[in-house]
């Protein structure tokens, strides 16, 4: 679309965010700074489903709003230092993926990081049929993450996929996306583990959708700490005269300024 490339990041987070409401979870909600309330479980079925799927039709993103406690987020980062609950450690820099590293669960997952991707799938699996379906790409998604994961294993991805990543000033991630196999799930929720503007400055969330014969558009996401958001994993379908078309999605992380940033990365299709 002409012209959009021009606009400052303020002038399309603005456009971008009117339809959203940034939810705060919890009884009252819509007080910046307030913790969510009740079990991970209740938070997630309580989260406005249907305002972040709609966005992620229009945009290839929904903010999920204030999902983790900041104690929460503090102890699934402090795992980041324990090598037996990990599988591999990547660092960017020697892939030329970024610079800044990850880590990859290993099986059986953290309760907290079991949790969210259980339920996460759950909300999300009917959505991911009508978009693969939209996309006229198969998606076969049984409404819960067990059935789904036996289908990751007759194509041998079985590998788990959740992962911490830990960036310190000068640290990115390059546009990317995250497809380990055959069977791919079409969303991915990131959460920002640390205190934004407190323990680091910069690190935001790149999207970059690319449009065939038109520029790419971008958005730049700011999380504070606990915030979750959901992504396409690969493509948008988007709404042309003749049907859908799809537009591709890749999304990184802008240098980090100071400090160190956490976040959490829930994948639901393992890998080979
Ligand atoms: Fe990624």
């Amino acid at each position: 679309m002409e012209g959009l490339i021009g606009l400052s990041q303020e002038t399309l987070g603005a456009a971008i965010r009117k339809p959203v409401s940034r939810p705060r979870i919890g009884e009252g909600g819509g007080e910046e700074g307030m913790e969510p309330v009740g079990n991970l479980r209740e938070r997630i079925a309580r989260l406005p489903w249907g305002d972040v799927c709609a966005n992620l039709w229009s945009v290839g993103y929904g903010r999920m709003g204030s999902v983790l406690t900041g104690k929460e987020c503090e102890e699934i980062r402090g795992l980041y230092d324990k090598p037996e609950m990990f599988r591999s450690r990547v660092n960017m820099e020697r892939y030329r993926f970024g610079r800044g590293e990850y880590q990859y669960f290993r099986y059986p997952l953290p309760r907290e990081v079991a949790t969210l991707r259980e339920s996460l799938y759950g909300f999300l699996a009917d959505t991911a049929k009508e978009w693969m379906e939209a996309l006229s790409l198969r998606g076969d998604f049984p409404r819960d993450l067990d059935g789904f994961l036996k289908k990751c294993k007759a194509q041998e991805q079985v590998r788990p996929t959740p992962l911490l990543l830990r960036y310190r000033a000068g640290d990115f991630n390059c546009l990317h996306q995250d497809v380990y196999g055959e069977i791919v799930f079409p969303f991915q929720v990131i959460f920002c583990l640390s205190r934004r503007d407190v323990e680091f400055t910069g690190g935001e969330l790149l999207l970059v959708e690319q449009r065939p014969r038109a520029q790419s558009i971008g958005h730049a996401i700011h999380l504070e700490q606990g915030e979750g958001v959901v992504i396409t994993t690969r493509y948008r379908p988007v709404k042309g005269s003749r049907g859908f078309y799809r537009a591709n999605f890749r999304h990184g992380v802008s240098s980090v300024l100071s400090g160190e940033r956490y976040t959490l990365g829930i994948i639901s299709h393992d890998a080979t």
